[in-house]
This record gives structure tokens, sequence and C-alpha cells, in this order.
């Protein structure tokens, strides 16, 4: 009686405790903008909404000309506007992709997508960059779980550059609630 009891409140405290963390990540647009269509063209860049509990994002960068070198991401929170957020990060895509222990910021931001991505291979990226179906509840749990974020909007910017030029913008935005 006495252990069964003690089962209930502790299982009480765990749902408690897992509801007031129950934080939920959603998609809610993408932009895809070539800047430059002789280098790369964007055959499809959306977001689906399968259910209330599906929802994805799909991106496919056709490349022309090789190689992407350099990538900037930045986050954004929305306060009036969106507004720099925590990172701001610049790195050569291919010495990174070598070693990704060696930028932990960089490797929480690739782990967001990598598993869902075919850029996980050696440089030079000398095809085409594709994202397919990377759900909202799989960032739900990275963005919650391993390192918490305040209930916002956010914007994920990245630039892509090829010889020191910027040939592609992509932004992912998105709404912790
Ligand atoms: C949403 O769609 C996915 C994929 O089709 C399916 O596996 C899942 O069961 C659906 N969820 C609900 C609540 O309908
Ligand atoms: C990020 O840093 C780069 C280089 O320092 C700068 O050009 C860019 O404006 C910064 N972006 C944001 C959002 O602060
Ligand atoms: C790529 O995948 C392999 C095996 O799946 C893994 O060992 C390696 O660490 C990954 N590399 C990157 C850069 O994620």
């Amino acid at each position: 009686m006495c252990g069964t009891s003690r089962f209930v409140v502790q299982l009480i405290v765990i749902l408690y405790t897992a509801m007031e963390v129950c934080s939920k990540f959603e998609f809610t647009n993408i932009q895809c903008t070539s800047l430059d269509k002789e280098f790369d063209d964007i055959e499809y860049c959306y977001i689906k909404s399968v259910n209330r509990s599906y929802k994805y994002i799909s991106i496919k960068v056709k490349l022309f000309k090789t190689p992407v070198t350099k990538v900037n991401a930045a986050l954004y929170q929305r306060l009036n506007g969106y507004k720099p957020f925590l990172y701001n990060i610049t790195l050569d895509a291919c010495k990174f992709l070598r070693n990704t222990d060696r930028n932990p910021v960089a490797k929480y931001i690739y782990e967001l997508f990598n598993g869902h991505s075919n850029m996980n291979h050696t440089c030079p990226f000398d095809h085409d960059i594709i994202l397919e179906k990377l759900p909202s509840n799989f960032l739900n749990t990275r963005l919650t779980d391993v390192l918490p974020f305040p209930e916002a909007d956010y914007l994920l910017e990245t630039h892509w550059y090829a010889y020191n030029v910027n040939r592609a913008v992509i932004k992912v935005y998105g709404t912790l609630s």
C-alpha cells in the first residue's frame, strides 16, 4: 500500500515535470533564394503538414558549379522584428566536416539536420544538396531536451558561399511554444 502510493506520487511528479517542460517546436515558414542562377538553383523548398503531429521541411538545391566552401549561420529571435540571438557562426564547410568536434555550436546546428540530409560526406560538395523530410518533432526533441531554448519565434538564416561570393540564402522559421 505504502509502496503503491509512493509510486503514484512519483508518477504524478514525473507527469507534472514532463508537462512543465513540454514546449513544442513547429516550422512556420521557409524561404530559399538562389543569388546566382548560374551557380545554383532551388529545385524545391517547402513545408508540408501531413497531419497535426507530422510536419516537415524538404529542400533540394541543385549545384551547377562547385564547390561551396563557406557557410554562415545566424540565429534570430523575434521581439520587435527578428533580432540576432546567441549564435552567428561562419565556417569552412570542408574543414568542419572533417572534424565536427572542433566547433560545438556548429555541431549542434549540424546535427539538427544532418540525419535527414546528404551532407555527411567528404568535400567537395560536387552534387546537389538535399534535405529530405526533416520533421518538426525531431527538432522539438533537440531544441527542448538537449539545450533548452526560451519560447519564442526563431529564424535560422544561412548563407552559402563559393569563392567568397554569397550564392544562396536559406531561411527557416519556427516557433517554440
Ligand atoms: C500522421 O501521419 C503520419 C505519416 O503518415 C502517421 O504515421 C501518423 O500516424 C499520423 N498521425 C496522426 C495523429 O494521424
Ligand atoms: C554575423 O557575422 C558576420 C561576420 O562577422 C556579419 O557580417 C553578419 O552581419 C552577422 N550577422 C548577424 C545576424 O549578426
Ligand atoms: C558521417 O557518418 C559516419 C557514419 O555514419 C560517422 O562516423 C561520421 O562521424 C559522420 N560524419 C559527420 C561529419 O557527421
